[in-house]
Parts: C-alpha cells; sequence; structure tokens
C-alpha cells in the first residue's frame, strides 16, 4: 500500500531478519566498497550535500556534524549508535534493527572510515534483546566476509563494532548521559563544552549519531547527494523518514515515506484515519516532546522546517494521533509524568519543576484547578524551558506549552465545569 519509494525498508518483510547473503544480492555494502576508495573527507562532503539531518530527534546536519570531527587527531576515537528509543510514540530504529541490521553495520563502517573512528559502539534499548541478537549476529557474519575488523575489504582501515545493552532509563538517550553509562556510570548528561567530538567516550574525541541516520549513510553514498535531495517532496528537504504510527487511527504501524508528507495524507492514507469513523483533533508529531499539532495543521508538510515555523518539530516522526473524544489535559499530565519519574535529578528546574507541573495538571484534571493554577502553570513553563542543564526538561514542556496556546478553552472548561468536560 505504499507507493513511495522504498529505502531503508527496501529488504523489509514481517518477522523476518535480513541475512548477509540476501542483503548483499540487494546492493548491500557496494556502498562500502565505494566509500573505501573515496577519501574521509570526499564523504563527509557528500553527505554534507545530501541534506542529511540527524533522525534521533534534534535534526542536526549529519554532514557539517562530521566536518567538525577531528578525524586527524592521534589515538582512540569513537563512533557510537544511539539506538536507546525510549521517548513514548517512537519505536522506529526496531523496525530497521529487527528487519536489517546490515544496513546500519554498513553504514557505520562508512561512517567511521568518514571519521577515521577506531572502534564503534551500538548502545541498544534494554528491551531490545531480540534486536541485539540480531545486530551481534550480523556482525559476526560482517566480520567473518572482511567488511569488519582488521584491514576492511584489503583497505588497511581497522574497525571493531561492539553491542551495548542500555540499564534502561529515558536519560540514557542524551547523548553524554549515553556515554556516561557507556563507560559504566551514573547516566548523568555531562557539562557541554567540552562537546563529545572534543572529549567523548573515555575522554576521546566521540560522535554519536541515530540508528536511522547512519543507516541512510550507505545509499547516499550508492546513489548520491542529489538522489537523496530529490526523495523528499519539500525543496530544503531531503530524503524519506520513519513514521511511526500511534494513537487513535485505524492503522497503528511504521511507514517508509517522504519527508514534506502532509500531515493528512499520513494520518488519512497511511493511518487509515481516525477509528470509529470519529475526527482528528490533534497529534504529536515527532514523540512525547513534541508540541501538539491540530487539524489546522492537516495540511502541513512533515518535515524539519515546515513544524518549526508552527511552534512543533518533526522530532522522531513518531505520530500519536488523538481523536475528538480526548481530553488533552489528561494526555499531558501523562506525558509529564513520564518525563518527571524519568529525570535524573541533577538539576532543580527539572527535578522539582516537572513534578510541579504534573500536579498542577492532574488539579486540573479532576476539576480542583482554579484560574491562579493556570498563571502558574504557564509561568512553570518559562521558568523551565531554556533553563535546565539538558534537554529533557525542555522537551517535557513542548507538549505543556501548546496545550496553553492550543487548548487553552480546553482548560477553562476543566475549572469552570469543576470536572473534566470529556466524562
Ligand atoms: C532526554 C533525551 C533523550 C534522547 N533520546 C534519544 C534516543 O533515544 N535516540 C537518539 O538517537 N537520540 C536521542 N536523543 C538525542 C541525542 O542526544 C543526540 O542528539 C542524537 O543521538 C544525535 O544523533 P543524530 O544527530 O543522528 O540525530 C535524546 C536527547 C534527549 C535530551
Ligand atoms: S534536565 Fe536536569 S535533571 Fe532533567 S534529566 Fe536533564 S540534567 Fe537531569
Amino acid at each position: 500500500m505504499n507507493d513511495y519509494p522504498q529505502v531503508l525498508f527496501k529488504n523489509r518483510l514481517p518477522g523476518e531478519t535480513v541475512t548477509l547473503r540476501s542483503y548483499e544480492k540487494t546492493g548491500g555494502y557496494q556502498g562500502l566498497r565505494k566509500a573505501l576508495k573515496m577519501s574521509p573527507n570526499e564523504i563527509c562532503e557528500l553527505v554534507k550535500d545530501s541534506g542529511l539531518r540527524g533522525r534521533g530527534g534534534a535534526g542536526f546536519p549529519t554532514g557539517i556534524k562530521w566536518s567538525f570531527f577531528p578525524s586527524k587527531a592521534p589515538g582512540e576515537k569513537y563512533l557510537v549508535c544511539n539506538g536507546d528509543e525510549m521517548e513514548p510514540g517512537t519505536y522506529k530504529d526496531r523496525q530497521l534493527l529487527r528487519a536489517d541490521p546490515h544496513q546500519l553495520i554498513e553504514g557505520m563502517v562508512i561512517a567511521s572510515y568518514a571519521l577515521q573512528a577506531t572502534a564503534g559502539y551500538i548502545f541498544l534499548r534494554y528491551a531490545y534483546e531480540e534486536c541485539a541478537q540480531n545486530v551481534e549476529r550480523a556482525i559476526a557474519e560482517a566480520k567473518a566476509a572482511g567488511y569488519l575488523g582488521e584491514n576492511i575489504l584489503g583497505s588497511g582501515f581497522a574497525l571493531s563494532l561492539h553491542v551495548h545493552r542500555s540499564a534502561g532509563r529515558y536519560i540514557l538517550g542524551e547523548e553524554t548521559a549515553l556515554l556516561n553509562g557507556l563507560e559504566g556510570k551514573r547516566p548523568n548528561p555531562r557539562a557541554k563544552p567540552p562537546f563529545p567530538a572534543q572529549r567523548g567516550l573515555f575522554g576521546k574525541p566521540t560522535n554519536v549519531n541515530n540508528v536511522e541516520t547512519l543507516a541512510n549513510v550507505s545509499h547516499i553514498i550508492n546513489h548520491g547527494p542529489v538522489w537523496f535531495q530529490e526523495l523528499a517532496l519539500t525543496i530544503e528537504g531531503s530524503g524519506t523518514k520513519l513514521f511511526g504510527l500511534s494513537g487513535h487511527l485505524n492503522r497503528t504501524t511504521c511507514f517508509e515515506l517522504p519527508l514534506g508528507i502532509p500531515l493528512r495524507e499520513v494520518v488519512e492514507t497511511y493511518g487509515g484515519g481516525i477509528r470509529q469513523g470519529r475526527a482528528f483533533k490533534a497529534c504529536l508529531p515527532g514523540g512525547a516532546s513534541t508540541p501538539y499539532l491540530t487539524a489546522e495543521h492537516l495540511d502541513l508538510p512533515m518535515d524539519f522546517n515546515p513544524l518549526e515555523e508552527v511552534g512543533s518539530r518533526i522530532g522522531t516522526a513518531g505520530v500519536t494521533v488523538f481523536d475528538e473524544t480526548t481530553c488533552m489535559v489528561a494526555v499531558t499530565r501523562n506525558l509529564v509524568q513520564f518525563f518527571a519519574r524519568e529525570s535524573c535529578g541533577f538539576c532543580t528546574p527539572c527535578r522539582d519543576g516537572l513534578p510541579m507541573v504534573s500536579w498542577l495538571l492532574d488539579k486540573i484534571e479532576h476539576g480542583l484547578g482554579n484560574h491562579d493554577d493556570l498563571c502558574l502553570l504557564a509561568k512553570q513553563v518559562q521558568n523551565i524551558t531554556g533553563r535546565s542543564f539538558c534537554a529533557l526538561a525542555e522537551g517535557a514542556m513542548g507538549p505543556v506549552e501548546s496545550l496553553l496556546r492550543l487548548f487553552e478553552q480546553e482548560l477553562k472548561d476543566h475549572i469552570q465545569k469543576g470536572q473534566c468536560p470529556f466524562l
């Protein structure tokens, strides 16, 4: 049912994992052969030209990030693949790890060569044990075939890859907390600067990229930057994106779609519309930390810039849809409860601010709030945004800020009726 070009999901078959043989049959590891004949700098430039932006949530341009990396510095340098994926509503990396682990491995070898990294770590969500075993099996296959280890394909380049299972907290997805976790320390985020590219894992230069970001790399090398740019439907966008659908849709699966596809098409064509014939009310467009979109945004192209222009973010493109019967105060309260629980506790705006916001939303949801609570809620959003040590607390304010902006009347109805109007 998906008419758009399939790049990352090209080899995916339900319930199966692509073996090395079938991966090679569809052109697997040709990108690596091509890359090893290029200079590391040429690869960075190509990725820069492709317009690939990080798929882990922040959307930083990948080629630019790589060009800051001190690839010529002597000694150990690391590439870390972030597969923590604990943001509620996000399950796209799991699809890649389950279905096609060689695509990630090939991307990691090419990226490591471009950065001149000496070792790579694949950091996986604690619950992804099946994926961890898949990746370990694929690493062994790749090593036996000469795509990993010493003197890869006779190029003189060497790389080892290691799988690390997370201890299982959301904060481990934040790249510097992740590095502490990899080192076996308490996963508090680190101060930046120094950035991981300067002092990362074990104090050495380290580049962190998301699973989906790295999975795109071999295709960019194989087909070129212009091909990659043209996959998107927007002029400024590049590539496809994995959209993990959830919530009140008839179809809640993960689709590979072009960046720039209208939200309406995602919801109606791929999501199969709202269940029980109800109306669309709102959605989180890219995971639990992204500000809501409403029906007025249905014709927006799902891409980085257009969503930022209306005060939201594409994030991980984990699209969670809510129908007309949903209480957005309750949804937001549930989300903030998650973030408050997952706070590492290091800084005050997050450790004390998130439980306060959660308490206020709970009070309003139960019809016990008053006008002063609404003012206090708005004040708390201001106090927390931009004042926390890492982006967890700021992300938690995404849904709250948009609740105040887009659903003011719904908040007031709770206060006026003295109960949730959706009961
Ligand atoms: C609280 C928090 C959780 C995060 N979780 C993830 C995650 O699970 N996976 C991920 O790739 N990035 C996550 N990030 C973003 C990473 O810090 C980092 O920006 C990303 O891994 C960089 O890769 P990219 O440039 O390829 O997107 C998280 C950030 C924060 C603040
Ligand atoms: S915002 Fe502060 S308390 Fe919250 S997770 Fe980040 S460092 Fe920890």
